[in-house]
């Protein structure tokens, strides 16, 4: 795969590429520049060619897919009658919170944290609590448990939405940070909503474990969603995976969601399936790819905007830049699009943890990329001479 290749994208409805003036650089939005791998346009084109879209039901083969697929990449082998599908996992969530949840309710959240997940409980008419993120003195980020558990008891939090990898701080949480959680969980009897989206974008030696692989009495009571959307580059097709190993829940769940969400299209069933069974070269391709963006965006980030702090994301395609030592006047976001005409995600819509923070998509081109740096550092130059 050629990685380097630039398509417009601007020409084909892209929130990313419209959202922005056209001279602006965006690097926003979590989805990536790259075309999906070439045995999913494969197949797309096969089923487009037949030309009938009438209803149909999801491949019959597409659970056994994801449950090997599952237990290849991440050793865990769910049943197939577990496994059932949705557009988006956004819908997923916020279908899981109203299948565990009454008005009134609370739900705990990790912050910084993606922004559908304070507007799910709000439109659910649920309290958000939000447990802070705490960061290590290398800017990293970690659970303060002791804060997570007292939230639980003293706000009666039902459900914890659980974003791992996360996004924006880009953790990978481990087994054992993983298990305390579960296990506070457990003590509680808070239901675990586990948006595993970003589960086969990871670095290094870190490893995704699926929070309901780790023991039974977790799984029974979690729902896990994935995706082949981030992975693939498929995001706009919306085909989701929810995971529910607890017959009684996965009745809630299809309770709330009947009538109300249907599957995902045809299509997008089709590129899921694709992907899922033959998507995985391109993908060690890909990572192969995105760590060479993360990493270089590491190594020249010092020179060219000091001040800013990173911690390499252990997963996902999102680099999250503090700039609170920069010394701006204003918010950095506005200002780096201002001034260096780049689009970036504010910090502050991720909570009130992220404030004088941007997110970062570096899944692009690395001229993209490369570009994007040098305008923002120009811009500081501009106002730090
Ligand atoms: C953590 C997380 N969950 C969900 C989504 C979006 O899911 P969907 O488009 O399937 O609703 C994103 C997209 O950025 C995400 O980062």
């Amino acid at each position: 795969m050629n990685f380097d290749q630039q398509f417009d994208r601007r020409s084909t409805e892209s929130v990313k590429w419209n959202y922005f003036p056209e001279d602006v650089l965006p690097l926003w939005v979590a989805d990536m520049d790259f075309q999906c791998p070439p045995e999913v346009l494969a197949a797309l084109h096969q089923r487009v060619e037949h030309g009938i879209f009438g209803y149909g039901f999801p491949p019959a083969d597409l659970a056994e897919i994801v449950a090997a697929r599952l237990q290849r990449r991440h050793g865990w082998r769910p049943d197939v009658e577990q496994i059932s599908y949705v557009p988006g996992v956004v819908s997923g969530v916020n279908l899981a919170l109203r299948a565990v949840c009454q008005p009134g309710d609370a739900v705990i959240v990790n912050t910084p944290a993606y922004p559908p997940f304070f507007s799910a409980p709000e439109s659910a008419n649920l309290l958000c609590v939000c447990n802070p993120l705490v960061q290590n003195a290398d800017g990293s980020y970690a659970l303060d448990f002791e804060r997570f558990e007292d939230q639980i008891q003293q706000e009666k939090v039902n459900a914890f939405i659980l974003c791992n990898p996360q996004n924006p701080t880009g953790r990978v949480f481990t087994r054992e940070e993983l298990l305390h959680m579960a296990e506070i969980c457990l003590r509680h009897k808070v239901t675990i909503i586990s948006d595993e989206i970003h589960c086969d974008i990871i670095f290094d030696q870190n490893q995704h474990i699926p929070i309901a692989s780790l023991a039974p009495e977790i799984a029974a009571d979690t729902i896990t969603f994935i995706a082949p959307s981030k992975t693939f580059n498929l995001a706009g097709l919306y085909a989701s995976v929810a995971i529910i190993q607890n017959a009684e829940l996965a009745e809630s769940f299809n309770r709330v969601k009947r009538g109300i969400i249907s599957g995902p299209s045809l299509l997008a069933l089709t590129a899921a399936r694709a992907a899922y069974k033959d998507g995985d070269a391109w993908l060690e391709e890909l990572l192969v790819y995105l760590k060479g963006n993360r990493d270089w965006l590491a190594e020249v980030l010092p020179e060219k905007l000091p001040g800013v702090r990173c911690c390499k994301p252990e997963g996902t395609f999102l680099a999250w830049l503090d700039w609170r030592e920069v010394g701006l006047e204003g918010n950095p976001q506005q200002f780096l699009l201002k001034e260096a005409r780049v689009g970036l995600n504010d910090g502050l819509e991720y909570g009130s943890d992220g404030v004088g923070f941007v997110r970062l998509n570096f899944g692009t081109q690395r001229a993209i990329l490369s570009e994007a740096v040098e305008r923002m550092s120009a811009a500081l130059r501009r106002v730090t001479r």
